[in-house]
């Protein structure tokens, strides 16, 4: 495709219902990981998106949110920083555990992954409760880093994520309600 065509993002997104539970409508991102158009369109538009930030680190949780964190990391030209489930990381750990709306999750990080002061973007593919990057937030913080924003591919709207998320300006790409 030439880069005059726009690309319609949201049409790269599968909706299946009822998926992982009854009442659920799950927002797929395989057809536009499996488009290199798509998928390239989306890191350019992220990067558009946070470039005034002057953003000098990426982070991201497993496991989606690695799939955007990288190509991003690059077209910024700035490192990553691998945000796991518990006892995943091989150093010395920060760890952060949050509410989920059944039960707790914790994501934890290297203690030395950032240098206090690094101005540091959340990159996630979707945003739901906003509880993920939250917690990816307040781990950069323990760190001593600066939260200069969060993206996301998809954002559902009704969640009320964004306003969960209001102090790190979140930005995102495709909307559903
Ligand atoms: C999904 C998604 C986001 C998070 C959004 O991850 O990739 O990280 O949920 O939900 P929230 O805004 O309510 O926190 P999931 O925990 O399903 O893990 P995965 O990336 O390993 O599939
Ligand atoms: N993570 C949380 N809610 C989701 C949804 N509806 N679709 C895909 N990933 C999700």
């Amino acid at each position: 495709m030439s880069s005059q065509q726009t690309i319609d993002l949201a049409s790269y997104i599968r909706s299946i219902p009822n998926f992982p539970k009854p009442g659920i409508i799950f927002r797929d991102i395989t057809p536009l990981l499996a488009s290199p158009e798509a998928l390239r369109e989306t890191v350019r538009q992220l990067a558009d998106a946070v470039r005034d930030r002057d953003v000098e680190a990426i982070a991201a949780a497993e496991a989606r949110g690695f799939l955007f964190a990288a190509p991003l990391a690059l077209e910024l030209n700035v490192g990553l920083i691998p945000i796991r489930k518990p006892g995943k990381l091989p150093s010395e750990t920060f760890s952060h555990t949050y509410t989920l709306e059944y039960g707790t999750d914790t994501l934890e990080m290297h203690k030395d992954a950032i240098k206090p002061g690094t101005r540091v973007l959340v990159v996630d593919d979707l945003l739901a409760t906003g509880g993920t990057v939250e917690a990816c937030c307040r781990l950069i913080e323990k760190a001593g880093g600066i939260v200069v924003g969060c993206a996301f591919v998809i954002e559902l709207t009704d969640l009320k994520g964004a306003e969960r998320l209001a102090r790190y300006r979140p930005v995102s790409l495709i909307k559903f309600s």
